[in-house]
């Protein structure tokens, strides 16, 4: 271990050359993965597709291990990390890793790595189909058909809101939130955009975005779809407030993470009609979803399946497996989220 000061880390010293290291790799993930591990690493995998080890079955697991390939669903603590004192690299197979403890990690020279880039497209494309779905009320329309309930076309039946030409508002602008706005242009839909920072003027014109506060943003747009990391910042930044801003016939689309809504909050906005609907992959208490919410029929409710594509999910395994790689290659691994552990150059 580097260094007990918080606010230094640095990396540990090198991995001998020929060493093994053992990697545990927390749920069943794609073969890619454990094809590329097992080239220099011994892997306990958990087997079992679908089952997410709870804490105790975690900890029972991590004894021994050099490296741990862990999902959003694993809470990776101080506890966790003290049960692993050789512990060299965490990396999360996710573009976020609030389920990482990052500043503890840092402390003890641990590199934290996630999968940025390669699930940009696959989640906007869902934020997209979210919209779509909430909007035009698809879901619901789906229970209707089976239910028996369609007797013939009908004038008033299922009517939904518009998305063509209507206002786009993008709340947290990098990675995914401009690939939802590209996504927009095809909608001829005027954007607005919230971030600690306007983009370049350049990638504004593009876009046909515009800078706006987090209010205006709120009042004009018809669509609101958050993209924004989860931070203690960003906790409940949608709640009571923020819905009574919004239009009644607007829309809120969740594929970040849960508790940037206050589903509460949201559950009641949505029961009283104060919004007209929303599209949710998210939720505060994963896997649990807010009964409120469940009641309803004017949200869209997916199981957290942004980047659930074949393709997608391959490439943030194999990702995960590289970094992992890296740090026993004694190479900084490519998708650093603390870079104090591993200084550039
Ligand atoms: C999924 O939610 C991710 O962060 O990759």
């Amino acid at each position: 271990m580097s260094s007990n000061d918080p606010n230094q880390g640095g990396p540990r010293a090198a991995w001998p050359a020929g060493r093994r290291p053992r990697v545990l790799v927390t749920q069943a993930v794609p073969q890619v993965a454990l094809d590329l591990l097992q080239t220099f690493a011994d892997v306990d995998a958990n087997p079992d597709e679908g089952v997410i080890w709870s804490p105790d079955e975690l900890r029972a697991h991590l004894p021994g291990h050099d490296g741990l390939y862990c999902l959003l669903t694993d809470t990776i603590d101080a506890a966790v990390m003290d049960a692993l004192p050789e512990l060299r690299v965490i990396a999360n197979m996710a573009v976020g890793f609030n389920n990482v403890d990052v500043e503890e990690a840092t402390r003890r020279g641990i590199a934290v790595t996630n999968t940025p880039g390669v699930l940009t497209d696959t989640t906007a494309d869902f934020a997209w189909a979210l919209l779509m779905a909430a909007a035009r009320r698809v879901a619901e329309a789906d229970r209707f058909t089976r239910a028996g309930k369609f007797h013939g076309w009908g004038p008033l039946m299922l009517l939904g809101g518009d998305v063509a030409g209507r206002t786009l508002g993008v709340v947290g602008f990098g990675r995914i939130g401009q690939a939802l706005a590209r996504r927009a242009r095809g909608f001829a839909m005027p954007v607005l955009y919230y971030d600690l920072h306007p983009v370049d003027t350049a990638l504004e014109q593009e876009l046909h975005a515009t800078f706006s506060s987090l209010d205006d943003l709120l009042a004009q747009a018809d669509f609101v779809s958050l993209h924004v990391n989860y931070t203690p910042e960003t906790h409940h930044l949608l709640s009571h407030a923020q819905f009574a801003r919004m239009k009644r016939t607007a829309y809120v689309i969740n594929t970040a993470r849960g508790p940037v809504i206050d589903e509460a909050a949201l559950a009641e906005a949505l029961r009283t009609q104060q919004i007209a609907g929303a599209g949710l992959d998210v939720y505060e208490q994963e896997p649990a979803v807010h009964p409120g919410l469940l009641a309803l029929e004017n949200v869209v409710l997916a199981p957290h399946i942004a980047s659930a594509t074949i393709d997608t999910r391959n490439a943030m395994a194999t990702m995960a497996a590289q970094n992992i790689q890296a740090v026993f290659a004694n190479r900084r691994p490519p998708n650093l989220v603390n870079p104090a552990v591993w200084p550039a150059g």
